[in-house]
């Protein structure tokens, strides 16, 4: 689904990631920890070209994307066609990202009318049939600052899947949520992850890596340092600075 080789990322003269190679089988939930700066985030924006990469190559289900090769030399895609490949790519921030002026309904159809991919109908039986999957169907007609944190997040996550994204990726989707509202998040997350929606989540949550992640990814300091099932990542990594993570994230919750 998503094939990353030799990535290198510099922000100016700062290497935030260091010679990065992954794949993302199709169907599989890959979770992401790692502490604070070690570019997790970079990482899942380059994954759908939000970031210019400096070398290697990212492909979208065996396409690349970003830069193409012609005649010989490599240069930027043009932006229709990123734009094209991006829409494959659902993505949930961590501070949800809504439009405050449009209701719930509003948002989640935005995208699919403005790109002419569905009529206005089509749209409206969508966000109904995910505001329902998300447990909001009563708040179609609300505007986000009447909803809670989880809530919001619940939208964004309709709204990302409103275009029928192959893949979805999420930033820390919990961070900014009151402890009570987080799993509320995770059970909508869980219930994509069951339907076989191919996932790369960077979460604090260790319960989620741990029910939900096919493999976890570790990163440190720009590098994956570690990459493994989640029984092996929890019990017996390999890397002393998995340890070291895992031990002050675990002994902080
Ligand atoms: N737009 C930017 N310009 C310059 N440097 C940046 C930019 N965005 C991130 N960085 C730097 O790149 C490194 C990686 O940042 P990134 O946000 O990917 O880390 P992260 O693992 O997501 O951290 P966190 O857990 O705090 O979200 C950090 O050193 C950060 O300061
Ligand atoms: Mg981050």
């Amino acid at each position: 689904m998503i094939e990353i080789t030799n990535l290198d990322k510099y922000y100016g003269s700062h290497h935030v990631l260091k010679d990065i190679n992954l794949t993302i089988g199709q169907g599989e939930v890959v979770v992401i920890i790692g502490p604070s700066g070690s570019g997790k985030s970079t990482l899942l924006r380059c994954m759908n070209y939000l970031e210019p990469i400096q070398s290697g190559q990212i492909s979208i289900e065996n396409q690349p994307i970003g830069m193409i090769e012609q005649n010989g030399k490599h240069k930027e895609m043009p932006e229709n066609q990123l734009n094209k490949m991006r829409e494959k790519v659902g993505m949930v921030f961590q501070n949800f990202n809504l439009f405050p002026h449009l209701s719930v309904r509003e948002n989640i159809t935005l995208s699919p009318l403005t790109l002419g991919k569905m009529n206005k109908k089509t749209a409206n039986e969508t966000a109904s049939t995910l505001l329902a999957k998300v447990g909001l169907s009563d708040r179609a007609d609300a505007y986000p600052d009447q909803l809670s944190g989880g809530q919001k997040q619940r939208v964004a996550i309709a709204r990302a899947l409103a275009m029928k994204p192959h893949v979805m990726l999420f930033d820390e989707p919990t961070s900014a949520l009151d402890p009570e509202l987080i799993g509320e998040v995770l059970d909508a997350m869980k219930e994509l992850a069951r339907e076989g929606m191919t996932m790369v989540v960077v979460t604090h949550e260790m319960g989620f890596a741990k029910d939900m992640a096919d493999r976890v990814v570790v990163m440190d300091q720009g590098q994956i340092i570690e990459v493994d099932k989640p029984d092996v990542i929890f019990q017996n990594p390999s890397q002393e600075r998995t340890k070291t993570f895992l031990h002050k994230v675990l002994t902080h919750t």
